[in-house]
């Protein structure tokens, strides 16, 4: 289980970003983390694989434990090495490298021996990615290079990925491509901590979600209790409000004005 208690996150030693955030990922689950633009999602993530110091972001309070020990402190690699790993945000493939370099890179930490297998694993499930091994991951389409990113992360044979928004800015059948595969990752024993704008695929395939705005756990429940909630249907699966191209701030929801004082 991955335990994110009482978060704090700073960037440039003064703004802070996140305020107190707890969230838990049990062993073999899907959890996700929906959320509004500057919530705060991608921080949170950035605090677990160790990747705030390069943004000039600390934490400066709380911790972070997966099977009760601290991962605080420790180094993007040795995290890898404890059995996270993650798919950024936009993708980040390396678009001057062929498909088959990007899933090398992914396995810096496995053991050559692995590696090969590994490939040979993923081309059977990732189809597109075997067609197009010896070609510029540049040139693949946004679905292919987010599936490449995926199976990236995957090569260090994590025990808990995180995703950063994998729907963004793919079609509708893709996205439910995506999120099929998300479901076969987690078939295979890998826990997944989802990012989403797409709360309808998020809570799909999550059991449990936790809302974030504006640094803060705001609503959290199982995908079922999420989703009969009022303000995440108005707000993220565009029941009753402008639908999906116009929505609104959370903030404006009388009814998260409630929550949010019983909250806090
Ligand atoms: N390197 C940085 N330096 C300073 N502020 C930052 C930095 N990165 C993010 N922030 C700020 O931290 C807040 C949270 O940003 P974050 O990227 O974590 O949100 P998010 O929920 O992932 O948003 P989005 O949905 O747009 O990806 C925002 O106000 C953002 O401007
Ligand atoms: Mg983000």
């Amino acid at each position: 289980m991955l335990e994110v208690a009482n978060l704090e996150v700073v960037y440039n030693s003064v703004v802070l970003v996140l305020k107190g955030v707890s969230l838990q990922v049990p062993d073999g689950e899907v959890v996700a983390l929906l959320g509004p633009n500057g919530a705060g999602k991608t921080s949170a993530i950035r605090a677990i694989t160790g990747l705030l110091e390069i943004h000039d972001g600390e934490v400066t309070k709380g911790s972070i434990s997966l099977k009760g020990k601290e991962l605080l402190g420790l180094r993007g690699e040795q995290i890898v090495q404890r059995g996270v790993a993650q798919a950024m945000e936009g993708r980040r493939i390396f678009k001057d490298l062929t498909v088959e370099e990007n899933l090398m890179a992914g396995a810096y930490t496995s053991s050559q021996a692995h590696i090969r297998q590994d490939l040979e694993r993923f081309y059977d499930r990732f189809g597109v990615l075997k067609d197009r091994r010896a070609r510029q991951a540049g040139y693949l389409s946004g679905g292919e290079q987010q599936m490449l990113a995926i199976a990236r992360a995957l090569m260090s044979r994590p025990k808990l990925l995180l995703l950063d928004e994998p729907s963004l800015g793919l079609a509708p059948k893709i996205v439910a491509d995506i999120g099929k595969l998300i479901r076969e990752i987690n078939e295979d024993g890998v826990s997944i901590l989802l990012v989403e704008q797409n709360a309808a695929m998020a809570l799909d395939v999550a059991s449990h979600g936790y809302v974030m705005d504006n640094g803060k756990v705001v609503i959290d429940g199982t995908s079922a209790e999420l989703k009969e909630d009022k303000d995440i249907q108005e707000f993220y699966l565009g029941f009753g409000g402008d639908g999906a191209e116009e929505k609104k701030s959370f903030r404006d929801a009388k009814l998260y004005q409630r929550r949010k004082r019983w909250l806090s």
